[in-house]
């Protein structure tokens, strides 16, 4: 199949506009559309077509045991989806959406039970990006719609990202530039008491708990489980990984420095190079004039949103064919921190 692509910028969202009601169409035909959302770009179809989900699952090589997110433009579409907002859900939402945070809910039987695997919940997020509201709304469908790259590797925060994983799985992909906040949303167990952090993102537990007093944090299983039985099937597969082997270390420029100097003796002996996810400043000429590394200028340390924003084009980056290890500092457990030492983790699992 040959992939459409469709320019078009944020501000230009409309029911009108062209390429969203191409899409729209693609969509209400069981299709598959890249669509961007605030967070990543997302796969979608519609939500309530067994054929269309069967697709999504097909073009990722996606498991079936893992659950996707069903994205609405307003409150009304929840009713087609979930049986049921309870107040807790009710309260995050009118605090957080549209945005970055995905809420567990009751689930509807009008809803096929490949989309939640079986389970009796749904994960539901009403996203921000204009371009994925206009398309949600002008289609008139529930989307479901997981991170748009192949299953297992780096959630894609371009078109050029979804493309390179896609092109020629999907009937089309909207492209409206760069995702801005550079990783997924937060995923929230609100069923349980107290409500149970399942995926860190978008939202923080400070946010969260804010409005809710205690959050838990999911930590993973004690011992080793099958996916299905976990609270989060999706959370237990290695996740977000680059080809090369990820190597994190604490986050001082001192310890990094010292990983570069170790790594670079070794692998420019095999003549690789090892690639480096640096802060402003951190890398000093002495270090790169040595040379044997490929250096990703990931943004001021400290600054967690702007390296959430480039976390994954930077792994994809340094991520090249002779760069056999790549260096990376992990952030504290501080607002978005706590989401990109999550994701970093799992990398490097
Ligand atoms: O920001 C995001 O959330 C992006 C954009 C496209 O919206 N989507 C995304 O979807 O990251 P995905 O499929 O890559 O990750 C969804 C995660 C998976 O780990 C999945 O296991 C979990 O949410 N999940 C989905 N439904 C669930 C359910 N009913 N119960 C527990 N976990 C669920
Ligand atoms: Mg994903």
């Amino acid at each position: 199949m040959k992939t459409r692509r469709f320019h078009i910028a944020p501000e230009e969202a409309s029911p009108r506009h062209p390429a969203i009601l191409e899409c729209a169409a693609i969509l209400q035909h069981s299709g598959l559309v890249a669509i961007p959302t605030e967070t990543v770009y997302g796969l979608a179809a519609n939500a309530l077509d067994a054929n269309a989900v069967a697709k999504i699952f097909a073009a990722k090589e996606r498991p079936s045991w893992d659950p996707l997110i069903v994205h609405v433009s307003d409150f009304e579409m929840i009713s087609r989806v979930a049986l049921d907002v309870p107040e807790t859900a009710r309260l995050l939402a009118e605090k957080f959406w549209p945005g970055p945070l995905t809420l567990l809910l009751p689930k509807s039987p009008n809803l096929p039970v490949t989309v939640t695997a079986g389970r009796e919940t749904v994960a539901v997020r009403m996203p921000a990006h204009p371009i994925a509201r206009a398309l949600i709304s002008t289609a008139n469908l529930p989307l479901a719609a997981p991170s748009a790259n192949r299953f297992g590797r780096t959630s894609p925060t371009t078109a050029e990202h979804v493309l390179r994983d896609l092109e020629g799985r999907i009937d089309a992909i909207l492209d409206a530039g760069p995702t801005n906040i550079g990783l997924e949303s937060t995923v929230l167990d609100v069923l349980r008491r107290p409500p149970l952090l399942l995926r860190p993102g978008g939202i923080t537990r400070e946010q969260l708990e804010a409005v809710l007093g205690k959050v838990e944090v999911y930590t993973g299983p004690a011992q080793p489980a099958q996916p299905e039985a976990l609270p989060s099937p999706g959370l237990a597969a290695k996740h977000y990984a680059p080809g090369a082997r990820l190597f994190l270390t604490d986050g001082t420029q001192e310890a990094l420095i010292h990983a570069i100097r170790q790594h670079v003796a070794a692998e420019s002996a095999r003549g690789e190079y090892v690639g480096v996810m640096a802060p402003s400043g951190w890398i000093d000429d002495a270090t790169l004039t040595a040379g044997g590394v490929v250096l990703f200028e990931w943004g001021e340390w400290g600054d967690w949103p702007q390296l959430a924003q480039n976390l994954f084009s930077g792994l994809r980056y340094v991520d090249k064919p002779g760069v056999s290890v790549i260096l990376c500092p992990l952030p504290p457990e501080e607002g978005i921190g706590s989401a990109i030492r999550d994701r970093l983790m799992r990398a490097a699992q």
